[in-house]
């Protein structure tokens, strides 16, 4: 939703300069509209055939979640800590499904205690955990499992997850075997199955091709007396972060998926990237610049610790000025002000010439931005504003220094 008012970069009406002079930078914006329409297409595209579960890792701050629960999302959460926002913002229980290959045994009493809908379980010990706890809180825990379709879905080797060797899932041939030795455990209700081939995936032919071999191993159940309810597909569907990408849509998507499985089945889908990314941005000042060994550097108040991407996946986000500048461009690397060199926010983009002061925004960060900061370098997290039309809102403060100590010893 970027637009310009004459010279002045807006997200929806909102000048980015005015909510740099009011909120102070470096600072987390998000378009509310553009989130809410990404969520609406996959609503249309999935019409009354089962649930879209915001995968929350994406981006868990209150307000996104409490509007996102607002519209009838559900949510796919991976922590207790996930559980505990998603009920705290309002989602309805019955919606919210887990996964996770770690989940500990105060989780599990966790979520069934606050009735959530489905645990996508990742190994038989995992498994064992769940009656056993469930027989002890004197419920019955309704389950998928993750199935590992050893599918290579073409990404980034720390983001593709369905690939064989990885550590999620039940391995694909002992699909049956786990289903046969879940159907025998007192406490548990078998629902569903799970697969989630990984993150950022511009292609279709993977995830039809997890799809067709998720179907196979359905049939096999059938023939073994197992009907499933629930198809989980995942999240993972990729966005374009840059001019050169295409990004297939929730419909295109969805409609080769279903083609695959009959016409009685329930799908859930776990979004994260594809509904919250686009949405959002970083305002980032420039506080020096620097010509060294050849090189044009802007240094800017933003730091790998408020956006890690750029140096855990070397991933690219679009760097822009947020005022319409006419001078020539050179050839400039984004940095921040962190002690090492892999804290970078883009390098090698041709950008007009900034003075020191001036914004630049990098877009694209709604989605493992915010979610993934961290205090590095003793840096308070973030503000966060949200824009909607011409109103904008702080949905998370800038944290203070005094933050930075809350939880140590203050002898
Ligand atoms: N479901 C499960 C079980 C997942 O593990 C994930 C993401 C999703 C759904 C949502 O996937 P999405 O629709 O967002 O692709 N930090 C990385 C991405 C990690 C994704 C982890 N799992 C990044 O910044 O690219």
């Amino acid at each position: 939703m970027l637009n310009f008012k004459k010279k002045d970069l807006c997200i929806e009406q909102v000048k980015l300069s005015d909510i740099a002079k009011e909120y102070g930078t470096s600072t987390y914006v998000y378009s509310k509209n553009q989130f809410i329409n990404n969520f609406e297409s996959y609503k249309k595209a999935l019409g009354v055939r089962g649930i879209i579960c915001f995968a929350c890792k994406a981006n868990s701050n209150r307000t996104i979640l409490k509007l996102l629960a607002d519209i009838g999302a559900g949510a796919d959460t991976t922590s207790g800590g996930e559980i505990y926002r998603c009920l705290n913002a309002n989602f309805n229980p019955s919606k919210i499904v887990y996964a996770g290959v770690g989940k500990t045994f105060e989780e599990i009493e966790y979520a069934l205690k606050n009735k959530i809908f489905m645990f996508n379980v990742e190994s038989l010990e995992e498994l064992d955990a769940i009656n056993k706890i469930a027989g002890r809180v004197k419920t019955k825990a309704k389950i998928a499992f993750r199935i590992n379709p050893y599918v290579d879905p073409d990404t980034h080797s720390y983001i593709a997850t369905g690939k064989k060797g990885t550590k999620f899932g039940i391995p694909y041939e002992d699909a049956v075997k786990a289903y046969l030795i879940a159907k025998k455990k007192k406490n548990v209700i078998v629902l569903g199955i799970h697969s989630h081939i990984g993150s950022q995936i511009l292609d279709i032919k993977p995830f039809k091709v997890a799809a067709q071999k998720i179907k196979k191993i359905i049939d096999d159940l059938e023939k073994n007396g197992i009907g499933l309810e629930y198809i989980n597909c995942g999240g993972g569907l990729g966005i374009k972060y840059s001019k050169d990408q295409k990004a297939p849509s929730p419909d295109q998507l969805m409609s080769e998926l279903f083609s695959v499985f009959d016409k009685d089945k329930k799908f859930i889908f776990e979004p994260g990237r594809s509904i919250i990314a686009n949405a959002g941005y970083l305002l980032v000042k420039v506080i020096y610049r620097k010509f060294s060994g050849g090189k044009n550097f802007l240094i800017t108040d933003a730091g790998m610790n408020d956006l890690m991407r750029p140096t855990l996946y070397e991933a690219y986000h679009e760097v822009m000025p947020i005022k319409k500048i006419n001078t020539k461009k050179v050839k400039t690397d984004v940095v921040g002000p962190i002690c090492e060199s892999g804290d970078f926010i883009g390098k090698d983009r041709m950008l007009p010439v900034l003075a020191q002061g001036e914004y630049v925004l990098v877009t694209c960060v709604g989605a493992y931005g915010a979610a993934m900061s961290s205090e590095y370098n003793s840096r308070p997290l973030l503000a966060e504003v949200l824009v909607d039309g011409n109103k904008t809102t702080l949905i998370r403060k800038r944290a203070k220094w005094e933050d930075l100590l809350s939880n140590e010893e203050q002898k």
